[in-house]
């Protein structure tokens, strides 16, 4: 049995190391906004999909938090309900870091990663040109490579 089993398993882990990418998340529909203008609460909202599962619908994923001019916040446990997917943003000096998460086993996790550069959150004007608030202006459709 093992001896039929260890080649399958072999050229599971090599194709692993292979591939260029592995995406484990994609993230549709993201936004993050300190809405109204001048308001330093800060929503972000995004649909989290699980490509090559079940998973049709994704799960949609709120969090909230204070950030301030032209400043995203940093976000610990935003939830995904009624799933248990979790997300997280972590700010570092280049831009951010989103990372979803995923208990697969008792011990273990899929997580995902993409990284937001600076440029992409920034100061935006309403329809009112005076009022403004910082939002990201990025893709709003983007995957999570696997980490750790
Ligand atoms: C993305 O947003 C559009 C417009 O609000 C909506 O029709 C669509 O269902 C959303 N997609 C997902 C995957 O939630
Ligand atoms: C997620 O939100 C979108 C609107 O943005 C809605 O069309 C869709 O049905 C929601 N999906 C789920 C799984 O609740
Ligand atoms: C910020 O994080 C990203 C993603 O991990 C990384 O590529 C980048 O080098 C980091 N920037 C700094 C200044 O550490």
């Amino acid at each position: 049995m093992m001896k039929l089993l260890l080649p399958a398993l072999v050229t599971a882990a090599s194709a692993a190391v292979i591939a260029p990418r592995d995406v484990v998340f994609e993230a549709r529909n993201f936004t993050a906004s300190c809405l109204p203008p001048g308001s330093t609460t800060c929503f972000y909202s995004l649909n989290l999909f699980m490509p090559g599962t079940m998973d049709t619908q994704g799960y949609n994923c709120t969090a909230s938090g204070t950030g301030g001019p032209g400043l995203l916040p940093e976000i610990q446990g935003g939830t995904c309900l009624p799933s248990s997917r979790t997300f997280d943003v972590l700010r570092n000096e280049t831009g951010m870091t989103v990372i979803a998460s995923v208990q697969v086993s008792r011990l273990s996790y899929t997580r995902g990663a993409h990284f937001i550069p600076s440029e992409q959150i920034q100061l935006t004007h309403g329809d009112d040109p005076l009022e403004v608030y910082t939002a990201y202006v990025g893709p709003k459709d983007f995957p999570l490579e696997r980490i750790w």
